[in-house]
């Protein structure tokens, strides 16, 4: 990876040019859509991170109307610089990491349906639109993203080193709670798309442990239930400026799995 230019991503054949068909969503589609966004948006004045809070209005989303990446689109390159790239689904981790290192934040365009309001195998458009484009409108938590991706890359070939970086991602991007004011809050997309997690995560039932990055790398994830513990920050710079002891904790752990 190392002598590859940034930008390879973009010429990968891999990476086949999408686009949101925005036309093509039927009613259900945004019956869909109001239905989550009116159930959801109730709950986050008083759980959601304020950037989450200020990044929903900043982005526009409203109950009425399904997002609209190229208005996304256009905002955030007013704001942070970062874009939507539409994918199919799940890409290879390479392709995920190298957008995400070009600042290409990428969503499905698909819509769950009536019938699956509540579960779902594989994240759609309204976890990947509701819950992470509005985040994407802060500059340390992008920053922080990009260098996260930036690391990944350059050891895309360990699925050691892969693991490792998943479960900081999983815990902060996906799972991340802040503190405000004294208060949890939460920022990470997992928990906003969910009701019930919502409610979960800021009880007393799990544990909260405040950000370590040393100790998130030895704490591994589930995907099919409720986390039994988060991580709290205590800013977006704080992550932002994790990263070099992302590095060094990485390398650590990597030298130490290979002497046994
Ligand atoms: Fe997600």
């Amino acid at each position: 990876m190392t002598n590859k230019p940034k930008d390879w991503v973009f010429s990968d054949p891999r990476l086949k040019e999408m686009k949101q068909d925005y036309a093509a969503y039927t009613e259900e589609d945004f019956k869909v859509w109001k239905i989550l966004f009116e159930r959801q948006i109730v709950n986050l004045p008083k759980a959601a991170s304020k950037a989450y809070l200020e990044g929903i209005k900043e982005i526009n989303f409203t109950a009425d109307k399904i997002a609209d990446f190229e208005d996304v689109n256009e905002r955030l390159a007013k704001s942070t610089g970062w874009a939507i790239q539409v994918v199919p689904g799940l890409i290879d981790d390479d392709l995920f990491f190298g957008l995400m290192n070009n600042r290409r934040f990428c969503s499905s365009t698909w819509l769950r349906k009536m019938e699956q309001l509540d579960y779902l195998e594989e994240p759609d458009m309204f976890h990947d639109a509701f819950a992470h484009m509005p985040m994407l409108t802060n500059q340390p938590y992008v920053d922080f993203l990009e260098k996260l991706s930036g690391i990944a890359l350059r050891h895309i070939d360990d699925k050691w080193a892969i693991e490792l970086l998943s479960r900081i991602y999983w815990f902060t991007i996906e799972f991340g709670l802040i503190r405000e004011d004294g208060e949890l809050r939460i920022y990470g997309a997992g928990i906003l798309s969910s009701a019930g997690e919502t409610k979960y995560s800021l009880s007393d039932e799990p544990s909260h442990y405040d950000y370590n990055v040393r100790r998130i790398m030895n704490t591994p994830y589930w995907k099919d239930k409720f986390q039994d513990k988060y991580f709290v920050i205590e800013s977006y710079e704080q992550l932002y400026e994790s990263i070099p002891e992302i590095e060094a904790v990485l390398e650590d752990m990597l030298a130490e799995a290979t002497q046994n």
